[in-house]
């Protein structure tokens, strides 16, 4: 996996999330509590901008069925027969900034 420079710590503050658009294609940044995590940006079920629902702790909710995802293992806690869950990637903070392992 190629890591790759996606933000600075600062861009994304706590509580937030953060859509980047990579060569690698659509992620969002969570920062929960000053944690950071990283998933693909589409919804597993229709593919909705998860980065325009809401975070709340470590739970994203998707703004077209309000489905929500743990991001920090991309399960589906609202769904139990979701038939994916949520990609999530690798990161790192390193001297401000966020890299993330992307596919
Ligand atoms: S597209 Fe996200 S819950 Fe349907």
């Amino acid at each position: 996996m190629p890591r790759i420079r996606v933000a600075a710590l600062a861009d994304v503050p706590p509580g937030r999330m953060l859509m980047v658009a990579t060569e690698r294609g659509k992620l969002v940044i969570y920062n929960c509590g000053g944690a950071i995590y990283a998933s693909e940006q589409g919804c597993p079920h229709l593919g909705a901008a998860l980065d325009e629902g809401v975070l709340v702790g470590t739970e994203v909710t998707c703004p077209w069925h309000h489905w929500s995802f743990d991001v920090t293992t991309g399960e589906c806690t609202t769904n139990p027969l979701a038939p994916k869950s949520l990609a999530i990637f690798p990161v790192a903070t390193e001297g401000g900034d966020i890299w993330v392992d992307t596919p």
